[in-house]
């Protein structure tokens, strides 16, 4: 099962990488009209010199919700750590030889697991959507420079579809051709969703009653920021933002109800399985498993099935 979703996972990376680094898959070429006014905002240079640059965009979506995650699963390590009584303690230092994962870091781990798989399915979509309808940015036309005298645009709405109109820059013009939807929107609600349920569903402490909602309120009304902000500088139209909103939505609601669902609604301390389970197994069956694959079967499974149920 995990060799499974490592294939999944690696396919995933490498289709995300095809479609950031190389020009695997060519972008539709779009036709425009002559001065079409849609398509004549002005260019505010490079995405670096934008006021959400995506180095820090791609930091934040990567990185806040992965610090969340590990600190939130932290703290309630250590909770359930001073919780237990001494026995329990020296059970899990028993069974913590070779094979034997605590629950919660396993937790951790699908959490965190889970996220990245979605981030990188949210790239992936938005990159093909990008790609296979080729929309132009506000700003397209001011980059492509077409010689209007050439093209013949003394006639009103004359529709210009030949491929070499354009004579700016080729990496502008191929960066202005990828705008529906909008992967800075879809990546940012993304993050912000999936960070607010994790929150809501799994942090169930007394006092933070109120802290929660303002807290996925404040997340949501950042990835908003984002996104207006890509309307704001002429990067996208707001239908993009608005597609990039709703594709970052589903997948993170996908990921959350979908994949994640065997945590939901459920307090997270009742969550942790009893160790006896483990320690019951009469002693015949377990000196009977030699493989070390098996002993790991034999003391994975009933923490995996404790934590299904
Ligand atoms: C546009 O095309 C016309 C006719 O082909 C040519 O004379 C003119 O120099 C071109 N302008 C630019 C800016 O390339």
């Amino acid at each position: 099962m995990l060799y499974f979703q490592i294939v999944i996972m690696a396919g995933t990376i490498m289709l995300a990488y095809y479609f950031e680094y190389t020009d695997t898959f060519n972008v539709h070429v779009q036709g425009f009209f002559c001065y079409d006014n849609a398509y004549t905002k002005p260019y505010l240079g490079p995405e670096e010199l934008s006021a959400i640059p995506p180095a820090i965009l791609y930091t934040v979506v990567a990185g806040v919700p992965a610090l969340v995650i590990s600190a939130t699963e932290s703290v309630f390590f250590l909770l359930q750590y001073v919780s237990e009584d001494v026995d329990n303690r020296e059970k899990i230092t028993v069974m913590g030889d070779c094979c034997y994962l605590n629950p919660l870091v396993r937790r951790t781990f699908r959490f965190l697991g889970v996220y990245a798989f979605g981030l990188f399915a949210t790239d992936i979509f938005v990159n093909a959507g990008q790609v296979v309808t080729g929309n132009l940015a506000p700003h397209f036309l001011t980059v492509c420079k077409p010689n209007y005298t050439a093209l013949g645009c003394q006639q009103a709405a004359l529709f210009i579809s030949q491929q070499g109109a354009c004579t700016g820059n080729e990496e502008d013009v191929l960066r202005a051709r990828k705008s529906f939807p909008s992967k800075e929107a879809a990546l940012s609600v993304y993050a912000a969703l999936y960070v607010s349920m994790y929150i809501t569903c799994s942090v169930k402490a007394k006092g933070t009653r109120l802290a929660k909602p303002v807290l996925s309120l404040g997340l949501m009304c950042l990835a908003l920021l984002a996104g207006i902000n890509r309307v704001v500088e002429y990067r996208n139209h707001w239908s993009d933002v608005i597609a990039g909103f709703i594709v970052g939505g589903a997948i993170a609601t996908f990921m959350v109800v979908g994949v994640l669902q065997k945590f939901k609604g459920k307090p997270l301390l009742s969550e942790i399985p009893h160790e006896g389970s483990i320690t019951d197994t009469p002693a015949i069956s377990r000196t009977e498993l030699e493989s070390p694959g098996e002993k790991y079967a034999a003391t994975q499974n009933p923490i995996t099935f404790a934590e299904v149920t």
